[in-house]
Parts: C-alpha cells; sequence; structure tokens
C-alpha cells in the first residue's frame, strides 16, 4: 500500500486507529479518535485490563463505563492482548510506560518491546507514531531500527513520527482532543501523514519539523514545571521563616497579565511526568559530556518537601506536648493530584514511610484510592481507607492534608480535628477553627 492510499484511509476516516498501551494515556485517545468517527483497536499486554474493557467495565475513573460498553458493542473500540493483530490497524499509536530504573536513567524496555512487537507483523502503508514521553532522539535512534529490521524503509514502505502526550487526567477542561498536538515526522513524508491523522480528531495540530523537536518539546514542558514548582517550594520556606503567607503571594502575583504563571508549593512532586521526565534530559546530557544543573536542583528541593513536611508535623505535635512516636495521624489523600485515583509517585507514599519509620500510629482516607497499592519503590502497608466520620477525626492528634481533593468538606474536616497540617492550602475558605490549623508557611 502506498503513501497516497494511507492518506486516502485518513482523510475519510476509514483508516483503523490502533492504540498500543491502554493506560491514562492511551485509552483517552482512544476516546478522541472513536468521537472523530474512526474504528480502533486497542493493545495491552494486561490481559486483566482487556477483559475489563471487554466486559464493558472502566479501570479509569475519568473513562465512563458506559462509553467502554457502547463502543464495545458497536465494533468501534476492539481490546486485544493478542500482539500479533498489530498488522491490523493502519496506524499504531504506541502509549506505553517511560520510567527510570533503579539507577534513575531512562527504562526504554517498554518502547522497545513495542516496536519489536510491531516490527514482527508490520506491513507496508502502516503509520507508527511514539507518545510516550522520551528524551530527544529516542524514536530515530531506538525505534527507528528495530522497525526496519525486517526490510522495509522508513518514510517509503512504513511512516514514522513522534507526537507527545499531554492529557491533564481529571481535567474536564482539557480532554485529550481539545489538547494541541504537537507532531514531528521521521522524514517529512511520516510528518504529514501524522499531521493529518491528528488532524482529524484534534482541535490543533502543531508540526515540527522533525521528531527530536517534538520529543524534546515534551520535555521542556515538564522541565519548566519541575523547577519552577521547586522555585516555589523554596520560596515557602523561607516566607514561612518571615511570616508570609506564600500563597496570598503567588495569587497577588498572579494578577500581573503578562510575564507570570503561577505555581504552587506542595508536599512534594506527583504523578508519572513531572518527578520522571527531567531526568531522561539529566541523562542525555550527562551522555554528552554535559550536565543540567537547574534539573538537578529542582530534583533536590521538590525530593527534600516530605521531609519538610514532617518536620513541620513534628513541630507542631510539639506545641501540644506530643512527640510522633505513638500519636495517631491521618493523612488525607494519596493520589498524587486533587480529584484523580492515579497514586503514581504520589509523595503521600514517601509520608507514609517517613511516618511509619517515626512510629506514628498511620491511618489515611482517600475517596478516590479505597486501598493503598502495591508501589515499586515504596514499601506500602495493607490498608483501606477511613470513613471520614467525626468521632474518626476527632481521635487522631494530627490530620495532614496531603492531596487537596473537591470532595473534600474542609469546614467539616477544621471542625472535628484537633490539628491539621495543611500542605496545599486546601483550607484557605475555612472560617472558624483556624487557631487548629497549622498551614506550612504561617
Ligand atoms: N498519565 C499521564 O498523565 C501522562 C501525560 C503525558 C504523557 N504521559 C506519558 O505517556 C506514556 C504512558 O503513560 P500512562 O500514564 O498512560 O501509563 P499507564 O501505565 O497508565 O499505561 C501504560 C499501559 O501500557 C501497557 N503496556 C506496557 N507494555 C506494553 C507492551 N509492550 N504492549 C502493550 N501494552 C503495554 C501497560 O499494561 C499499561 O496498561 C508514558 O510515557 C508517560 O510518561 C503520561
Amino acid at each position: 500500500m502506498s503513501n497516497s492510499s494511507l492518506e486516502q484511509l485518513l482523510r475519510n476516516k476509514s483508516a483503523k486507529v490502533g492504540v498500543i498501551g491502554l493506560g491514562y494515556v492511551g485509552l483517552p485517545l482512544i476516546r478522541a479518535f472513536i468521537a472523530a468517527g474512526f474504528r480502533t483497536m486497542g493493545f495491552d499486554l494486561d490481559q486483566a485490563k482487556v477483559d475489563q474493557l471487554r466486559a464493558g467495565r472502566s479501570y479509569i475513573k475519568h473513562i465512563p463505563a458506559e462509553w467502554i460498553a457502547q463502543h464495545i458493542a458497536d465494533g468501534r473500540f476492539v481490546p486485544t492482548a493478542d500482539m500479533g493483530r498489530l498488522g491490523e490497524p493502519d496506524a499504531l499509536l504506541i502509549c506505553v510506560p517511560t520510567p527510570l530504573n533503579a539507577t534513575r536513567d531512562p527504562d526504554l524496555t517498554y518502547i522497545e518491546q513495542t516496536a519489536e512487537q510491531i516490527a514482527a507483523v508490520l506491513r507496508p502503508g502502516q503509520l507508527v507514531v511514539l507518545e510516550s514521553t522520551t528524551y530527544p532522539g529516542t524514536t530515530r535512534e531506538i525505534v527507528l531500527p528495530i522497525l526496519q529490521k525486517g526490510g522495509l524503509q522508513a518514510g517509503r514502505d512504513f511512516f514514522l513520527a513522534f507526537s507527545p502526550e499531554r492529557e491533564d487526567p481529571g481535567n474536564p477542561n482539557f480532554t485529550a482532543e481539545r489538547i494541541p498536538k504537537v507532531v514531528g515526522g521521521i522524514d517529512a513524508a511520516s510528518g504529514r501523514l501524522a499531521e493529518l491523522l491528528y488532524g482529524q480528531a484534534m482541535a490543533q495540530v502543531v508540526p515540527v519539523s522533525n521528531c527530536e523537536i517534538a520529543e524534546a518539546a515534551k520535555i521542556l514542558e515538564n522541565t519548566y514545571r519541575s523547577v519552577n514548582i521547586a522555585m516555589v517550594n523554596e520560596l515557602k520556606m523561607l516566607f514561612m521563616r518571615i511570616g508570609i503567607d506564600v500563597w496570598e503571594v503567588i495569587d497577588a502575583a498572579k494578577t500581573k497579565p503578562f510575564g507570570f504563571q503561577a505555581f504552587y508549593p506542595g508536599p512534594g512532586l506527583g504523578g508519572h511526568c513531572i518527578p520522571i521526565d527531567p531526568f531522561y534530559l539529566t541523562w542525555l546530557a550527562r551522555r554528552n559530556g554535559m550536565a543540567t544543573r537547574f534539573i538537578e536542583l529542582a530534583g533536590e528541593i521538590n525530593s527534600s518537601m516530605p521531609e519538610y513536611v514532617i518536620h513541620r508535623l513534628v513541630e507542631a505535635l510539639n506545641n501540644f506536648s506530643k512527640p510522633l512516636r505513638g500519636s495517631r495521624i491521618s493523612l488525607l489523600g494519596v493520589a498524587y493530584k486533587k480529584d484523580v485515583d492515579d497514586p503514581r509517585e504520589s509523595p503521600s507514599f514517601k509520608l507514609i514511610e517517613l511516618l511509619l519509620a517515626r512510629g506514628a500510629v498511620l491511618t489515611y482516607n482517600d475517596p478516590h484510592v479505597p486501598k493503598l497499592p502495591k508501589m515499586r519503590h515504596y514499601s506500602v502497608p495493607d490498608m483501606t481507607s477511613c470513613p471520614l466520620v467525626p468521632e474518626y477525626l476527632a481521635a487522631q492528634d494530627a490530620v495532614l492534608i496531603a492531596t487537596d481533593h473537591s470532595a473534600y468538606d474542609y469546614n467539616f474536616i477544621v471542625e472535628h480535628a484537633r490539628l491539621v497540617i495543611d500542605t496545599r492550602n486546601a483550607t484557605k475558605n475555612v472560617a472558624s477553627g483556624r487557631e487548629k490549623i497549622a498551614k506550612l508557611d504561617s
């Protein structure tokens, strides 16, 4: 099949779109392409996920089960764990994890494995797009040679591009199709076809010169966040010492209509992206004999925040003549950010480790995480979320707000708790009982 027949399939939306990795990124992407009128296939090695989808069930809070059931029934969404079927779709979008390994270097094993699976069945006329966040150079240096192993040539027989995912989980204003999509090809023909594909489903496509620009743009976005969050975290500690409320400072500063974007302090960085992606760049810099000092420093400050929170908790308990050892502490929120059920890299797990190591009598509540999940880098106790009832709150020596979920009634929490440590300024509108709140900056 030629370049022009793939173009025709994309133009009239009869192309079949396959998404590999049906997680937080892959499922919303499937939804965007179905909404645009495409038929889709979803590939995941995790048979349990495929079985759930086939049964019309959702494992991601903001993807409704009814939507899944509807498109399983009408055949627009075909989930499978059979990688032998990767030859069926005309476009394959790779959304597999890109974590760090034990030495905090990029772990590209998921991308490599996926490329091998595609290479085994790759046919002329297919367009492959890598969406997983990674360092600039991955598409050309890692994915391209694997796909070309069978003798097909990129840019002529098949097409290869990179387009970073910018999903903002839980943000109803920015669903996948409404976020501008940066697209860069391995060559001009690949870039043009990828631009055409996404143009059929996304509100705006931003074509760039090549895949390296697209890869670097994503890492820049995430590094920018990490560095700015570190800066406000550092300022929080300074302002706290001199009695200035950092949140009020940020609210004032953000009234400037140009040249300032607000970032907020917190108990540390969380999520799959911000704590991890900048280290892809650090690794690349090292490989090229350079250092990325901003990234390293930001990582250092952000990862010291859980210790800082514990330090503040110890001080607050001290005012009640209580040691942390033996104190009953309730941790509110283990998801990495408000209103999501994703616990990955959440600073709450570091807080849990630190609290247990110091002998706190720990329990937790999170309306979106009913049971503590197993985490790769932390030892997590078996624990289920405690109901947030007055007796429970009143029985705690301190309540530590780690995630500012909207489902929480902060007036209720402050009313019934004895001491509240608020790492997110979640209690800012609570009028009575403020003397019980040990905000970390005032
Ligand atoms: N979650 C986000 O908000 C977000 C935002 C932007 C970018 N990203 C990036 O997108 C990528 C995917 O992230 P995610 O959050 O969706 O991860 P995820 O863990 O939610 O989903 C990845 C899925 O890929 C599957 N998988 C792994 N190897 C596979 C293989 N060889 N073949 C088929 N399936 C395989 C896993 O079983 C899992 O279901 C990462 O690179 C991440 O950095 C994530």
